[in-house]
């Protein structure tokens, strides 16, 4: 169905060559600038905007893709009072039916991947390889979720007074506030909101101002696949504040999910304390990055790569401190800095060539300076980088190794969340699990060895929600992710995902002793 108004919203992109980019779009109908509420497109309440621009070409002619409207706080109270109206039908659905919407919507959003990755793109930075990857990544947890939905029991328990029965139902929670990261436009929404819809909840949802296209995009094609009006409400508004204090304090939201940073997350708590709303976090990390004397190192390599500098190093999941057994590090430090000298190019992603983008703004570009400076003055050596590149765009930097890292510096101790990769050598394994796990976060971590004994001694010792062995990548929806410690709570992605939008209501039949 051809959305009216569309046309209109497409004269107002106004992209850097964009003329040529959209012209390749196969459906403009994604290209949508204001809320999507109660199953239709709305402008804001007091008619502001703000703008989006593209980070890989801050500063220069063209950076402005789109005026996109910012919703009130009238806008948001009225999008949960149709959330809750909604949900006295949706919640009734069947599970069958809830999956059906979920498979027709991973239908479409494999159907329209290429038009989404360029939108990820244009407002994210990432290069266009791995904007297709969040794409399918997005997808695959409305598959998965799809598949889960029919699959919702109960139990029945046995009582300890004779004759009676206890049931426990699984029911949704209700209406769920979702608040979300630039890092990952659309897969971040995806893993909270298919979670959330095979539950039978509804949804109000925020995405961050510098990348609301992907979202409303994903609004689009949820009125495509048939959604019922104000079961998902997606509304864009960069008064992110006013916004999220309303939503973790509005008594008619019963859950809150966010991706975000651990000061967020500790304020979005405090201000949730008044309603006692159910609530999952997945917040920041410092992911440790091991490899044991034992080690394949070309494989330890690669891993590296792929875990710190997915994203240009901004995910929460990438590895942020990397501790080196004194035996391998000379090996390791020379292959690892072969390859990032080797495989990179810097670049707009949109440029087939190009391999990392830039960081999302000034601010994240500052902090990865900060932490390259204080490790040179602690003693650290750069290894190859350093340098931010305005030659190339405001916020690129080189993707920077720093030898000689130790557990005093900054990098060690906060999420860089940019292209450093700092190394660490370590003498022995009390060392290590001293160091690794000195910590107040435990997002991910990761280690290479070949000696099983090492395997369970360490899975057991290192303190964080996700590990991956022998591996730098896995995310995935199968995956139980989350963290621990500050890096928050609950479950997104696999069988457990879903639990996190339920409650257990407890149904006690008397018998007749
Ligand atoms: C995140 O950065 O929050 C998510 C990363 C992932 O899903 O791999």
């Amino acid at each position: 169905m051809l959305l009216r108004g569309s046309i209109t919203n497409i004269r107002r992109f106004t992209m850097v060559s964009s003329k040529s980019i959209l012209s390749q779009f196969n459906n403009k109908d994604l290209l949508q600038t204001k809320s999507y509420v109660n199953g239709k497109w709305e402008k804001s309440g007091d008619n502001k905007t703000f703008t989006v621009k593209n980070p890989a070409l801050a500063g220069n002619d063209g950076e402005l893709i789109a005026e996109v409207i910012s919703a009130t706080s009238e806008d948001f109270n009225n999008a949960v009072t149709i959330a809750t109206t909604a949900f006295k039908d949706f919640k009734k659905t069947t599970p069958r039916y809830r999956s059906d919407l979920l498979r027709k919507l991973y239908d479409l959003l494999i159907e329209n991947q290429q038009d989404l990755a360029k939108i990820i793109v244009l407002e994210n930075g990432k290069p266009l390889a791995d904007a297709l990857g969040e794409v399918k990544y997005g997808a695959s947890f409305c598959q998965w979720f799809a598949e889960e939905a029919p699959r919702i029991h109960g139990d029945i328990i046995p009582s300890g007074i004779p004759g009676s029965r206890i049931l426990s139902i699984k029911q949704p929670v209700g209406v769920c506030g979702i608040l979300t990261p630039w890092n990952f436009p659309l897969a971040m929404i995806t893993r909270k909101l298919a979670a959330a819809i095979a539950a039978g909840c509804t949804a109000v949802i925020k995405p961050p101002p510098e990348t609301p296209l992907a979202s409303l995009a994903l609004a689009h094609l949820i009125q495509e696949a048939g959604f019922p009006p104000g079961v998902v409400n997606i509304l864009p508004t960069d008064r992110t504040p006013e916004i999220g204090k309303l939503m973790c304090e509005h008594p008619l939201i019963n859950k809150i999910s966010f991706t975000g940073s651990t000061g967020v997350g500790k304020l979005l708590m405090n201000q949730s304390s008044s309603t006692l709303k159910k609530l999952s976090f997945e917040l920041g990390g410092n992911a440790p990055f091991i490899v044991f004397a034992d080690a394949d190192i070309d494989k330890a390599v690669e891993g590296a790569f792929a875990a710190k500098f997915r994203s240009s190093g901004q995910t929460c999941v990438c590895a942020n401190r990397f501790y080196i057994h004194e035996s391998v590090y000379d090996e390791f430090v020379e292959n690892f800095v072969a390859k990032v000298k080797k495989v990179v190019k810097l670049g707009n992603g949109l440029d087939p060539e190009t391999t990392h983008g830039p960081l999302i703004h000034g601010r994240s570009l500052k902090k990865v300076q900060d932490h390259v400076k204080d490790a040179v003055s602690k003693g650290a050596t750069v290894l190859t980088g350093g340098e931010a590149r305005p030659d190339i765009g405001q916020y690129f930097h080189e993707l920077t190794v720093l030898g000689g890292v130790t557990q005093d510096m900054h990098i060690a101790n906060e999420e860089t969340f940019g292209p450093v990769a700092g190394l660490i050598k370590y003498k022995n394994d009390d060392e290590l699990i001293q160091f690794v796990n000195d910590t107040s976060v435990g997002l991910a971590g990761y280690f290479y060895t070949k000696d099983i004994s090492n395997l369970f001694k360490f899975a057991e010792e290192i303190n964080v929600g996700m590990l991956g062995v022998n591996t730098g990548l896995i995310s995935e929806a199968a995956l139980p992710f989350g963290g621990i410690k500050e890096s928050g709570f609950g479950r997104e992605g696999s069988k457990y995902g879903m639990d996190e939008y339920m409650t257990i209501k407890s149904v006690v039949i008397g018998g007749n002793a």
